[in-house]
């Protein structure tokens, strides 16, 4: 059985995990409103494998014996000054989801949950991915700078992002 602060934290975060599916999804439309379809599949992605980690603790409360409340999504932005800025805002939410997921843990540290820690941990590696590879898609639009061909070829290696279902994935 979860401990209240445990079960509260989770049910946050599922919270949470819609809300950024939602906006990875508001940034696929902007791109594809731009015309750069290889952004808007990444994203596009990116929304599914959201949703996915939502369900990941969907599941796991249920695992548990515990009760999901689901809350309100929170509006999100749905148009941004500049392709650089929506990946600069990526970057600064997934960051934000790490200080969560941190948070989460030591929730589940103080109240001596030892399969909730372990549960986290795939959360805890899998945020040093996300940051990862949105730093490295920053670094290249950066090096980039604006220029048409640039952008074309990002574009084009994007479009071969696909999405892998790891809802049930131990590891
Ligand atoms: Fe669910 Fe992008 O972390």
């Amino acid at each position: 059985m979860l401990k209240k602060e445990v079960l509260d934290s989770i049910n946050d975060q599922i919270n949470a995990e819609f809300y950024s599916a939602y906006l990875y999804l508001s940034m696929s439309a902007y791109f594809q409103g731009k015309g750069l379809a290889g952004f808007a599949n990444w994203m596009m992605i990116q929304f599914q494998e959201e949703q996915s980690h939502a369900m990941k603790f969907f599941n796991y409360v249920y695992e548990r014996g515990g009760k999901v409340t689901l809350g309100p999504i929170e509006e999100v932005p749905t148009d941004f000054d500049s392709i650089l800025a929506v990946w600069e805002k990526t970057l600064a939410h997934e960051q934000m989801v790490t200080g969560r997921i941190n948070k989460m843990m030591d929730i589940a540290i103080e109240a001596s949950d030892h399969a909730t820690k372990s549960f986290l941990q795939w959360f805890v590696d899998e945020q040093v991915e996300e940051e990862a590879s949105v730093t490295e898609i920053l670094d290249t639009l950066r090096l980039i700078d604006g220029q048409g061909n640039g952008i074309f070829m990002l574009d084009r290696e994007m479009k071969q992002r696909k999405f892998v279902d790891t809802t049930n994935a131990a590891d």
